[in-house]
């Protein structure tokens, strides 16, 4: 198989990404985050007013932040869309709800939010300590999904590979950066730990859930969901299938058929198609890659995480 690399893990003379690339990232407040998106990020923080309804989905790259999109997006515009004429068959879940620093915050400082219909659907890559603070003290909800570090770093590299960019880190590099914590919003360990420990202390506003979760029961997760933005289904809804039917339309299978997610593409110069967005969907792929890494990674994170009750 293409890329697949056996020995990664042995620590080896590996061509440091982040010094191969700088400044791809910067160190800011304790994250590696995109320097391009600096700005944007402190525009963020300082003008954004969270409504008590509003909803952020919150996730590292590559986590299947583009399947929790069309599912809150779904779940919450059921009385406004069927599943025949929503925008998610003809737009990508990444319009419809924008990220607050790679979109909202980019090309306007102070973008005016309140025109956007209740409830507000936000998405973010940050970390919970860069959130702007008006979030964190306001009423809203958060759907944090994080995912097995490891396929998560594979998916990763095959998104950075494909995208236009002249970054084309190794399989190699990707793990090498993200064991040292300075992959793009790393390190992972903490941007988990930040959400996993509000959904201790605010588990009514934070839920934190596994990609793998999701993948293993997604009827019963999109019912958790649901209830936990205060959209439950109706018995009703239940018995005419509407919760199977919203998750089938959210499935890998369906959505990447799309034609929008097929051929279309997201705004941007860097995305050349949204089927970059849909690889292969799986739990555990991250075996045919890398296997001799998987004792060093996890020992990393056995260290990192000790006594938070969070393990991978
Ligand atoms: P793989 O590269 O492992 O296939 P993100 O949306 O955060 O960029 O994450 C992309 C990952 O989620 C990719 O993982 C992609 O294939 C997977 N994915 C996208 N849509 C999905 C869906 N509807 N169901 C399951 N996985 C999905």
């Amino acid at each position: 198989m293409e890329g697949k690399e056996s020995n990664i893990g042995s620590s080896s003379s590996t061509p440091n990404l982040i010094a191969k690339s700088k400044p791809y990232t910067t160190q800011f407040q304790g994250f590696s985050v995109p320097s391009e998106h600096i700005s944007s990020i402190i525009s963020f923080q300082k003008h954004f007013q969270a409504l008590d309804d509003d909803i952020i989905i919150a996730t590292k790259p590559k986590s299947g932040t583009t399947w929790l999109k069309a599912l809150v997006f779904s779940i919450v515009n059921r009385h406004r869309y069927t599943l025949s004429n929503t925008p998610l068959n003809f737009t990508t879940p990444h319009l419809l709800v924008p990220y607050f620093d790679l979109e909202l915050y980019k090309e306007n400082p102070n973008p005016d939010l309140y025109t956007i219909p209740s409830p507000r659907i936000f998405s973010a890559h940050l970390p919970y300590p860069i959130l702007a603070d008006s979030i964190k003290h306001s009423n809203c909800r958060i759907i944090y999904m994080t995912r097995n570090p490891f396929d998560n770093i594979v998916s990763y590299w095959h998104f950075i590979n494909g995208m236009n960019n002249t970054l084309k880190p190794s399989l190699e590099d990707c793990f090498e950066t993200f064991c040292r914590g300075e992959e793009v919003y790393g390190p992972f360990w903490d941007h988990a730990l930040g959400y996993w420990n509000m959904s201790l202390e605010k588990p009514s506003n934070v839920l934190f859930l596994r990609y793998e979760e999701l993948l293993e029961d997604p009827v019963a997760q999109t019912k958790r969901f649901a209830e936990f933005l205060g959209f439950p289904f109706s018995m009703e809804e239940e018995k005419t299938g509407m919760v199977n039917q919203i998750v089938d339309f959210c499935s890998f299978n369906n959505l990447k058929i799309l034609e929008v997610n097929k051929t279309g593409k997201t705004p941007g110069p860097k995305i050349p198609s949204n089927k970059l967005f849909f690889r292969s969907g799986k739990v555990g792929d991250y075996v045919n890659y890398f296997s001799p890494a998987v004792e060093r990674l996890s020992n990393i994170l056995k260290e990192k995480l000790s006594g938070s009750g969070l393990t991978f």
